[in-house]
C-alpha cells in the first residue's frame, strides 16, 4: 500500500467517485444486496447501538444504513472530499457527524463512548502500523460492552511470493488475522470472531472480518476462527442471484431539518408522517410553488448555463417546469437545453 499521504491523495484526487463507491457492490447485484446478505447478517446482534463510529466511510455506502441503527453516528476518514460529500449527502441527519482524521487515531471519540466501531472495505489496504494505531484507540473508546467489526487484510499470513503475485485487490501485505489478534491482546482487548474470506477468488484467504471487544464484556469468549473459501463463490453469487429476481429496497431519502419549516411545509410533513404521501406531496408542491419566484429561478438556470454548468441549469429548469408547467420561457429553455 502507498504511504498514508499517497493514500490520502489517491482518495481525495485520483479516484473517480462519480458513483459514490456503489460500483464496488456490482458483484453482489447492488449496494442493498451486499448490505443485507453480507453485512447485516454479520452485525445484526450488535445493532441497534447507542453510538456508532464508522472508520473510513468513503462516500457513505454503509453510513446510509448504519445511521438508522443508532442514536448517534460519528464517522472519520482521511479524505477531505469524502467527508465533505458525506456532510452534504446526510445533511438532514442531525445525529450524524463527519470528521477528517489522521488515518490511525480516533481523537473525535471520548473514552468508553462507542458501542459499535464499524469499518468495511477500507482497512484492507491499511498496513500493520495503521491497525496498531486503531486497535490502541479501540481499547480507549469502546464502551463496556462495545464491539468493533472491522474488515482488514489477511495477506500477511502468506509467505511473500507464494500468493497472487499481482495482489490484484491491492491488499496490505503486513496484516493478518493472527497479527490483529496479537495487537488486540496487547491492548487488553479480545478477538471473539475472525472469519478469513477469499475475496474475489476461491483459493486465497486474502481478507478477514474481525470482531473485537473488551475482556470481560458480555461478548467476551474464546476466539471463533473460521476459513471461508466460499465467500465469493457462494455468498456474493447468492446476493447477485437474488438481485436478479427481487427488487432492492426503495432508497430511503431523508427529509431536511424541520426548524425552519413554514406553515404549509409543516402541515405537509405531518401528512407524510401520517402516511398520506400523495396529499403531503400535493400540499408541499403548492406551498413551494407559492413561494418560488419562477422568473428568478429561470434566470438562475440561464446564469448556471452561462457559467459552464449545463447540468445545474437542466436540474433547475426541470424543477421549475415541474412546479410551473405553464411557464413558457422555462419550457422553451428546457427544450433548447435538452436538444443541445
Ligand atoms: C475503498 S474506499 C471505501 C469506502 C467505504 N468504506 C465503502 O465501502 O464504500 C476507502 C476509503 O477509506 C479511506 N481510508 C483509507 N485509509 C484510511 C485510514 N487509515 N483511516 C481512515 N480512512 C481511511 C479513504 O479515504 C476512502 O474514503
Amino acid at each position: 500500500m502507498p504511504a498514508l499521504s499517497a493514500n490520502v491523495s489517491m482518495w481525495n484526487e485520483a479516484y473517480d467517485w462519480s458513483q459514490q463507491g456503489d460500483e464496488w457492490s456490482d458483484a453482489w447485484g447492488g449496494v442493498s444486496y451486499q448490505w443485507w446478505v453480507t453485512l447485516l447478517a454479520r452485525i445484526q446482534g450488535y445493532v441497534p447501538a447507542g453510538r456508532i463510529l464508522e472508520i473510513a466511510p468513503g462516500y457513505g455506502r454503509w453510513t446510509h444504513y448504519l445511521r438508522d441503527l443508532c442514536d448517534e453516528l460519528v464517522a472519520v476518514d482521511i479524505a477531505e472530499t469524502a467527508i465533505a460529500h458525506c456532510r452534504t449527502r446526510f445533511a438532514g441527519d442531525e445525529h450524524v457527524s463527519f470528521h477528517v482524521n489522521d488515518g490511525t487515531s480516533l481523537a473525535i471519540a471520548a473514552d468508553r463512548s462507542i458501542d459499535l466501531v464499524f469499518s468495511f472495505d477500507s482497512l484492507v489496504h491499511a498496513e500493520h502500523d495503521v491497525l496498531a494505531g486503531y486497535l490502541k484507540e479501540f481499547a480507549r473508546v469502546l464502551s463496556e460492552d462495545g464491539v468493533a467489526f472491522i474488515h482488514h487484510s489477511n495477506m500477511g499470513s502468506y509467505e511473500p511470493g507464494t500468493y497472487d503475485p499481482h495482489n490484484i485487490h491491492w491488499r496490505a501485505t503486513t496484516v493478518s488475522a493472527a497479527l490483529v489478534e496479537r495487537y488486540a491482546q496487547a491492548e487488553g482487548l479480545r478477538c471473539v470472531s475472525q472469519e478469513t474470506v477469499a475475496w474475489g477468488n476461491d483459493t486465497l484467504l486474502n481478507d478477514c472480518f474481525t470482531v473485537i471487544t473488551r475482556a470481560g464484556s458480555r461478548w467476551d469468549r474464546e476466539n471463533q476462527v473460521a476459513e471461508n473459501f466460499n465467500y465469493s463463490a457462494h455468498e456474493m453469487a447468492t446476493a447477485k442471484r437474488i438481485s436478479a429476481l427481487y427488487p432492492p429496497a426503495r432508497p430511503s431519502l431523508a427529509f431536511g431539518a424541520r426548524e425552519r419549516a413554514g406553515a404549509g411545509h409543516a402541515a405537509a410533513l405531518k401528512l407524510a408522517e401520517s402516511g398520506d404521501t400523495d396529499a403531503a406531496h400535493a400540499l408541499l408542491q403548492e406551498s413551494v410553488r407559492a413561494q418560488l419566484d419562477p422568473v428568478a429561478l429561470n434566470d438562475l438556470a440561464v446564469l448556471a448555463h452561462q457559467s459552464g454548468d449545463p447540468e445545474g441549469a437542466l436540474t433547475l429548469l426541470e424543477a421549475l417546469v415541474l412546479l410551473h408547467p405553464q411557464h413558457a420561457a422555462a419550457r422553451e429553455n428546457l427544450a433548447a437545453l435538452r436538444a443541445s
